[in-house]
């Protein structure tokens, strides 16, 4: 699995550095974040930061070094966002789940879907074990739902009270996309 990708001449996937921690506490204190990601504390912190390195590196190690999470960095602004595989059911699995968000003044660029496009295609071709990659999308976050679809992944399902957040019952949507369905949309 690679550790750097460039996804064109503009923006590349890399792994995290310590110093890029005051960038994630900038773009992750926004209530979008809070309101459709699952696991992100709010407020963020920069000893989350920390506490997020630390698991990182323990999980890297128990995948025998396979990266599961990229910054998404442009050549120009430095780090915009970030993406991730969460290897549910291990690195040899048949299936994972991805998850990704951008920095609240980088959205609406292309840059999320360019970037799943570019992990999904990473994906498939360095785990060969691999069949299908999913993610789960709150009911209300169409901007998610629309990045996913231009990325190539199909909706296969509406799940009421799948999720509960905040005490709160949450539908979401599942898409997916699977090894065979082939070449990536342009
Ligand atoms: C979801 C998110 C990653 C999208 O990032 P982005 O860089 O804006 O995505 P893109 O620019 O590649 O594409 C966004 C698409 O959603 C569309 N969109 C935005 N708001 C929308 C809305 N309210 N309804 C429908 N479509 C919407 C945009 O028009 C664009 O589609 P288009 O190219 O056909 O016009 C970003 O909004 C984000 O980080 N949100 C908070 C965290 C999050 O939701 N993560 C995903 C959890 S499943």
């Amino acid at each position: 699995m690679l550790r750097e990708l460039d996804i064109n001449d503009d923006l590349r996937l890399r792994q995290l550095r310590q110093d890029d921690f005051p960038a994630l506490v900038k773009y992750l204190n926004d209530e979008d974040i809070a309101r459709n990601t699952r696991s992100i504390p709010q407020p963020y912190t920069l000893q989350d930061a920390q506490d997020f390195w630390e698991k990182l590196q323990k999980r890297t190690q128990e995948t025998g070094g396979a990266p599961s999470y990229w910054v998404i960095e442009h050549r120009e602004y430095g780090l915009m966002g970030s993406i991730a595989v969460f290897f549910k059911n291990g690195v040899e699995a048949h299936s994972d789940e991805i998850g990704y968000l951008m920095g609240h003044p980088w959205r609406g660029r292309g840059y999320a879907t360019a970037a799943v496009k570019a992990l999904t295609a990473m994906q498939f071709e360095t785990r060969p074990n691999l069949l299908r990659l999913e993610a789960w999308v709150y009911a209300y976050n169409p901007a998610s739902k629309r990045v996913l679809e231009k990325a190539g992944y199909v909706v296969e399902g509406f799940c009421r009270a799948i999720f509960l957040k905040n005490g709160q019952a949450v539908d979401a949507w599942i898409l997916a996309r699977l090894r065979q369905d082939g070449e990536l949309p342009a």
